[in-house]
This record gives structure tokens, sequence and C-alpha cells, in this order.
């Protein structure tokens, strides 16, 4: 693709004058060969934070709504899109390991490190961070479930065992290039659609939208409807082709707080 391509893709994800406004703020980026000046940028744009059991509403959601919907006895197919480095589905997979023989996870990041570390399946977390308060919580049963729980000088290392990674097929892929290559009855995406604009969103909901059964499921992050996240709870009231389950939700999962607004959504 031609460099003119490339920034108005960039443009059209990110907002106008985004490509530019990083490179002439870094110098560094601006050095580099156009390839890495495009990697750099998109690496700036998105950000690949996460942690174990990090919105215990959307695993309400996914519990009480997703899961209590579906046939038990049907093999249930949940994609994690945006994964980072795959905390997301190895929480779902904690969550449902008594049940895991009826349930297929495949996570797709477009970024191939934090795809490389996930299928390795070895996380560290420290003993004062929120994150391990919140592991303990939710996985204090998975030592005898798969995980492999080590104390290491002042941090707690998780290893995955053979049998759990292999219950999650980890893959490169960038939503906003196409739909992924099957259906799901169910996507996570939290805390992707955010970083782009209105154009990038739309782009990715319509390749999400192609990437679920009729019926089937999205899931976003938890938002505040606090002032100073203003627009948050409005961005993804009514995106075309899905349904507004916000409502269902607060009857359904009785740990959605007055001011936190669950982003859930059914495929029309
Ligand atoms: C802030 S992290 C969120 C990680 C996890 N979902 C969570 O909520 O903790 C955003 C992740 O989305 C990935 N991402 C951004 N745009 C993407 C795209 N177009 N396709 C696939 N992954 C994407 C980034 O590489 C990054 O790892």
């Amino acid at each position: 693709m031609s460099r003119e391509k490339e920034i108005a893709k960039i443009a059209e994800f990110f907002g106008e004058g985004w490509f530019e406004e990083i490179v002439q703020q870094e110098p560094s980026i601006a050095a580099l060969p156009f390839e890495e000046q495009l990697k750099a940028v998109k690496q700036r744009s998105v950000h690949w934070g996460t942690s174990f059991f990090r919105d215990d509403v959307v695993l309400g959601v996914l519990e009480r709504m997703v899961l209590a919907d579906l046939p038990p006895d049907k093999t249930t197919h949940i994609a994690s899109i945006g994964c980072s480095e795959g905390r997301e589905p190895f929480s779902v997979l904690i969550q449902r390991w008594g049940r895991r023989d009826k349930l297929n996870i495949d996570a797709y990041d477009c970024n191939p490190k934090n795809i490389g570390i996930a299928k390795r399946g070895i996380y560290r977390i420290e003993f004062d961070s929120l994150e391990y308060g919140r592991f303990q919580r939710s996985a204090a049963h998975a030592e005898v479930n798969g995980i492999l729980k080590t104390n290491l000088n002042g941090r707690l290392e998780i290893n995955f065992s053979e049998d759990a990674k292999q219950k999650i097929s980890f893959c490169v892929a960038d939503i906003t290039e196409g739909p992924l290559s099957r259906r799901y009855d169910a996507v996570l995406m939290l805390n992707v659609l955010f970083y782009y604009s209105q154009n990038g969103i739309n782009r990715i909901l319509n390749n999400v939208r192609q990437s679920l059964n009729a019926g089937g499921w999205l899931l976003c992050e938890t938002g505040y409807d606090w002032p100073v996240f203003g627009n948050y709870a409005k961005w993804m009231r009514n995106p075309s082709g899905f349904e507004n389950q916000e409502q269902l939700a607060r009857k359904l999962v009785p740990n959605i707080g007055e001011s936190q607004v669950p982003l859930v959504y059914r495929a029309k």
C-alpha cells in the first residue's frame, strides 16, 4: 500500500492528523524508516495494559446472561478481541474451569508480541497490586485446576498447565482489517474501541457483527456515568447492527453499580 494510503488509514482509525502529530512529538520516530514509523504510531495509539479479572461486571454478564442463555449441552464459542497478553481469556477460563469441556475460547490481538507472551502462559503479579487482590479473590480455587502458583520474592508467579493452555487458541489478527475466520456465540472486546475514531469504531463493529452468530453477544468494558467520563456512557448506546442490553443486564447481574454502565449488546 502507498505511503498516502497508509497514512489515510491511520487518520480513518485514530483521527485526522494523528500520524503527523505523533511523528512530530517524537523525533526518534521521525528518524525511522516509514514502515517502522507506522508500527510505532500504531503502538502508541492503543495501550496494551491488562490484568486478571479486570472487569467483574463483564464476567458476571458472561455468566448470567450469555452462558445462562445458551443450551448447557452445546459448546459455547467465545472470542476475546484485543486480548493483549492473554490475562482476559485466562480469567474466563478460570471462571468456567469446571465446565471447560463445553467451552471454546479463541483470543486475538493485533500485536504479535502480546500473542507470544499469551502463548507461554506464564505471568507474574506483584503482591501489593490491585490485580493480586482480584486474582486471589476470583482464582482461589485455581491450584487444583491447571494453574501452578509460586511465591517469588514479593511476586506471585502463575504457570498455566498444558491442559489449560490448550483450551485457548491465541492468534494474531487485526479486527480493523476484516471479520474473524469463524463466527462466535460471544465476543469480548474490552478496552479497545475507545482508542478509535468514530470511523474506526464503525469499521470494527461491522467486522465484529460479521464474526457473531445471529443473536450473538458483544461485551465491552464497563463504562462509568461520571462527569469526567461524560461521553463514555453515550458513545456506545446504540451501535448499528446491535441491540443494547443494558437494561436487562441491570436486572440480571447483581454487581452492577448505579454509576457503572455495562456495554452489552446482541447482534440483530
Ligand atoms: C488496553 S488493551 C485491553 C486488553 C484487555 N482486553 C483488557 O481489557 O484488559 C487493548 C489491546 O487491544 C489490542 N488491539 C488494539 N486494536 C486492535 C485491533 N484492531 N485488532 C486486534 N487487537 C487490537 C492492543 O494491541 C491491546 O493489546
